[in-house]
């Protein structure tokens, strides 16, 4: 400094360092805080405010992870397209140019649509018109660069940087974002799972390449309760919502084929009626197959076992393969029943009733325990006109429809004499 004077230094605190008076102060007594109405809207799609919690919170980030050509950008376009003109929404589209975007939309028969589309990979350029809108759709994060990291797009340290950058931005301009990101080979999104933390909610496109039943599912959400699943249905004109899911699975099936049976699962808060299918075959191989397609083939190989010691029957000499009819996979233990009930009908070549739901979980020791959700479950297969229900004894139920049957087993054997 040139100040040309004396003694004119003073010493002084570093203002930063004496923030703790401040910063004490700010602290409030949880029970005194006014949690404000969040700011929602709605999707006007029903099946989609369903697994957001209602609708899209004002300057949230939200995470939509998917294989690739499942339809994220399908879903994306028809969403924004559904809260026009409500909502002032722009596409950010880093892997297709706009002539592509606009191919899509007219197969979509959206073409008519005013919202604003731009073909741009620059994450500088996308922040800087970011705040004109209430909505922005990023497609994808792994498509957009950010200037500052040198490593390749979508590498992790770009995604990051891009994802913690879009998300300042749409705090600080209260847009809401939604980031599309491709699921890798590892089954994580843009390498091990970097983005989840940072966003507000996570929602993951699921379903077979060979079915057409999609399924949105929450992973996390910040505002709302997760693991609500949204069901759609791929057709030529884009996705279409299935408001009775159930029906959907059920659609198609042969009624009177041994190795059906209907389980009633409960998947994403909901009550979902599937088919699941059985076949055993006889052979002569040493180690005998056993396919699983839609459930976990552990889980199948431990009811084998349980089958044989409990049930007393010989499955060894048999091929096994079971599936879930239209793609969907289930996880659950309460279809151990209807696993054991399909392959049980196949094996004795004897049709389960075609009026008949079940479900309920096999114990190590033959017992069948009781599953969460029993009367819900009960309620749906009566909605769709079952007449008897095979449920673990366990399970309570107070509140019966009047034409519903119900039956309750303790034992696998008793599933068995039942069946056989
Ligand atoms: P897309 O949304 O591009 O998938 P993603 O963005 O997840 O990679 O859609 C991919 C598939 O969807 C594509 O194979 C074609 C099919 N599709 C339809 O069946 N119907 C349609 O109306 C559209 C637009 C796509
Ligand atoms: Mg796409």
């Amino acid at each position: 400094m040139h100040c040309s004077a004396w003694n004119t230094l003073v010493e002084t605190k570093n203002p930063s360092s004496n923030n703790f008076g401040k910063i004490k102060n700010r602290a409030q007594k949880l029970n005194s805080i006014t949690s404000g109405q969040q700011d929602r809207s709605s999707t006007n799609i029903p099946e989609l405010d369903r697994v957001l919690g209602g609708g899209v919170v004002s300057g949230s980030v939200i995470l939509l992870g998917g294989d690739p050509g499942i339809g994220k950008s399908t879903l994306a376009l028809q969403w924004l397209v559904a809260q026009y003109p409500v909502v002032r929404s722009l596409y950010v589209s880093g892997e297709e140019s706009i002539q592509q975007i606009s191919l899509r939309a007219k197969r979509l028969g959206l073409d008519n649509t005013p919202i604003d589309v731009i073909s741009e990979n620059r994450l500088e350029a996308v922040l800087e018109i970011l705040p004109n809108y209430e909505m922005v759709i990023i497609d994808s994060i792994q498509a957009l660069h950010a200037k500052a990291i040198s490593s390749v797009s979508g590498s992790i340290s770009q995604v990051r940087e891009v994802a913690d950058r879009l998300t300042r931005c749409a705090k600080a301009n209260s847009c809401s974002v939604l980031i599309i990101g491709h699921v890798t080979k590892e089954g994580s999104i843009a390498g091990p799972k970097v983005l989840e933390h940072m966003v507000d909610t996570v929602l993951y496109f699921e379903g077979d390449s060979s079915s057409r039943f999609r399924l949105v599912r929450s992973f996390k959400n910040r505002f709302g309760s997760i693991n609500e699943i949204g069901v759609f249905f791929m057709t030529e004109t884009g996705l279409k919502e299935i408001s009775s899911p159930s029906a959907m699975f059920l659609s198609g099936r042969n009624r009177e084929a041994p190795g059906s049976v209907i389980l009633v699962t409960y998947e994403g808060n909901r009550s979902l009626l599937v088919e699941v299918q059985g076949l055993l075959d006889r052979t002569n191989l040493s180690n005998p197959r056993r396919l699983c397609v839609g459930l976990d083939s552990q889980r199948v190989i431990l009811l084998l076992a349980i089958l044989q010691r409990h049930g007393g029957i010989t499955i060894s000499n048999q091929d096994v393969f079971v599936n879930v009819a239209g793609g969907l996979k289930i996880s659950e233990s309460g279809a151990d029943v209807a696993i054991a009930s399909a392959i049980l009908s196949s094996l004795t070549d004897k049709p389960f009733p075609s009026d008949t739901v079940c479900f309920g979980e096999i114990g190590l020791a033959g017992e069948i325990r009781p599953v969460q959700r029993g009367e819900e479950r009960i309620l749906e297969a009566a909605k769709l006109g079952f007449k008897r229900a095979i449920l673990p004894y366990g399970n309570k139920v107070s509140a019966k429809p009047s034409q519903m049957e119900v039956i309750h087993l303790k034992r696998i054997d008793e599933l068995v004499e039942w069946l056989v």
